[in-house]
């Protein structure tokens, strides 16, 4: 049997998540949210994992996370947004499976922020303009890493991506 790991990538709010579980079942592949798996890992939230240990901890969890779920045979895994930044991830990831870049510009990834009640320490509390040059600022600095993904879709139209597998 052919083993098929497909991460998908990309800034918090581009839809990962959501996407990640529809298209688990469109391909009848089990789903895993990255996040939610280092949090019944660790027993702690991602907030508490930051807050009492470090990011620098945060980002070994997600690169040790990454190593254990390239056992599973045919998986959709919805990865934290800085993922694929950090200890050479993205050549992991590449290695392992086919990594998918949901794109969307920083105006509709705050938009979506601001409706989503999810923690998370990166966005500091930022909220209206300040939110969105703080996208703008970080989405510079990781398009380079996200760059490297397999495929590459539109995350306002993510289905465009089953043409392409
Ligand atoms: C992070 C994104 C979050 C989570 C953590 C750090 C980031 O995941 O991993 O708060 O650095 O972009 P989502 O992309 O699912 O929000």
């Amino acid at each position: 049997m052919e083993k098929t790991l497909i991460f998908l990538i990309g800034f918090m709010g581009c839809g990962k998540s959501t996407f990640g579980r529809k298209l688990g079942k469109e391909l009848g592949y089990a789903f895993i949210d990255m996040d939610t798996y280092i949090e019944e890992l660790t027993g702690k939230t991602v907030p508490q994992i930051f807050a009492e240990d470090g990011e620098a901890h945060f980002r070994h969890l997600e690169t040790q996370a990454i190593r254990q779920l390239s056992n599973q045979i045919h998986c959709v895994i919805a990865t934290g947004g800085g993922a694929p930044c950090f200890n050479d991830n993205m050549r992991l990831m590449n290695e392992i499976g086919q990594t998918v870049y949901l794109e969307l510009a920083p105006e509709k990834l705050a938009e979506r922020l601001v409706l989503d009640p999810t923690e998370r320490p990166v966005l500091e509390g930022k909220t209206g303009d300040e939110l969105i040059a703080h996208i703008s600022s970080k989405l510079t600095e990781r398009e380079p890493f996200y760059r490297q993904a397999r495929h590459v879709v539109d995350a306002d139209k993510p289905e465009d991506l089953l043409g392409k597998l």
